[in-house]
């Protein structure tokens, strides 16, 4: 079976070097040798941000400008927004039926968020359900892998919980109890009492013998269709039909990307450098960072070890460069404002091309709704044979009703 990625993020601002080094940089890779949804998950930010939709809606389009310009490619991976593929509502609303309050309530984000975000209140149904949403997002597409930052492992957790007591529930249809009935009167009178011998072993005493030879058993028996016997030989072994394939995190070996002020890039902390900042900005930041504070001077000598600036050269500069600014901090060799100055050539000659890519996709809206456009084409149809297997396991397809 081939491997699907599906991840999404929300469009809740511009990106910055955090996001590309950490996401973008490994959704780019994993194009290579994946089949990869990646979605803006408009509803997601709504569940924070309901208050202020319209600013969310702008953000769609900057975050698809952004993924273009740091090389997610159209052609190979499915791109599209959450809100024009219903069938995330559908199935959310659907999962929400079976899903224990208490597996929701223990998220450790649901607690975090509302401490973290007084000023909202998060106190709300869409909130909670947070999680059952998300696993939509991943169970639609059959994903096996899902690239997420180590925060969402406790919700791709409930999206394995809830995808085994899916298929724990539907998995095993009337339709199926049928055919396993008729299946067990063609095998004749002597072979069936054998599978219910067989059976009884394995479920009652967990004899693994007992699986091989119905294995036997089966495979002999006159006048069984493949799909039968299979069916006969998962019941036994316990198993339900699997409908919704459980998905595993896939985390990332992502370079850390610092802040400016050496502790993690993020929004919140006002430390960031922005995928389409100007390059005049771009320096300015750098030149002001924080360094080393034993270096109060030119003729002080430093350890680049207990520098912001040092993690930046790790991710930017090659062996050279930071062999220079090893020696040079520690001699008193080189000044701080030679060594950011170094920094800043590399940072800037690497956003530079996506800063451009990303304002050239930005004035381009009507080739990036046609993006969205046939990505959500793409993303319907692969969701929607989802989601007839779902509705038809549950009881709700045309065929039960007279
Ligand atoms: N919850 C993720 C975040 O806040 C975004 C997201 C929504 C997601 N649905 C997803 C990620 C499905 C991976 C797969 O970053
Ligand atoms: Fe930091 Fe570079 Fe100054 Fe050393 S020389 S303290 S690494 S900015």
């Amino acid at each position: 079976m081939t491997s699907t990625i599906v991840s999404g993020m929300r469009p809740t601002g511009r990106l910055h070097l955090g996001h590309y080094h950490g996401v973008l940089k490994n959704w780019v890779r994993l194009q290579d040798t994946h089949e990869c949804y990646y979605f803006v998950a408009d509803w997601h930010a709504l569940t924070t941000h309901y208050e202020n939709p319209r600013d969310t809606g702008g953000f769609s389009w900057d975050l698809l400008a952004e993924w273009l310009a740091a090389g997610v490619d159209p052609d190979r991976s499915v791109l599209f927004i959450q809100s024009w593929v219903p069938q995330h509502a559908e199935l959310a609303l659907l999962l929400g039926m079976m899903a224990p309050l208490s597996w929701l309530e223990r998220v450790p984000s649901f607690k975090d968020q509302q401490e973290q975000l007084r000023e909202r209140d998060l106190a709300t149904y869409g909130f909670l359900g947070y999680p059952l949403l998300m696993t939509a997002d991943i169970l639609l597409y059959g994903a096996d892998q899902v690239p997420v930052g180590a925060d969402q492992v406790a919700h791709l957790e409930i999206s394995r919980e809830l995808a085994r007591r899916f298929n724990s529930f539907y998995g095993r249809t009337p339709a199926d109890a049928g055919r396993r009935e008729a299946g067990l009167r063609q095998m004749g009178r002597r072979e069936a009492r054998a599978y219910g011998h067989l059976l009884q072993r394995f479920q009652e005493q967990g004899d693994l013998l007992a699986l091989e030879e119905a294995e036997v058993l089966l495979k002999d028996a006159a006048g069984l269709d493949s799909g039968t016997r299979e069916l006969l030989l998962a019941h036994l072994a316990g198993k339900g039909r699997s409908i919704l394939r459980e998905p595993e995190a896939l985390l990332a070996e992502a370079a850390r990307m610092p802040g400016l002020d050496g502790r993690k890039m993020s929004k919140s902390y006002g430390n960031t450098i922005g995928l389409r900042e100007s390059p005049d900005s771009v320096r300015k930041k750098l030149l002001t960072m924080p360094t080393d504070p034993d270096r109060r001077g030119r003729k002080d000598p430093g350890n680049p070890e207990k520098c912001p600036v040092w993690p930046f050269h790790q991710v930017y500069s090659g062996p050279e460069t930071r062999a220079w600014v090893m020696e040079g901090c520690r001699t008193a060799g080189i000044g701080c404002v030679d060594c950011k100055n170094a920094l800043a050539d590399r940072v800037l000659e690497d956003q530079a091309p996506i800063r451009e890519r990303a304002e050239y996709w930005a004035g381009q809206p009507e080739k990036l709704r046609e993006i969205a456009w046939n990505g959500a084409r793409r993303a319907r149809l692969r969701a929607e044979e989802t989601m007839e297997q779902v509705r038809s396991a549950m009881g709700l397809d045309a065929a039960v009703h007279p």
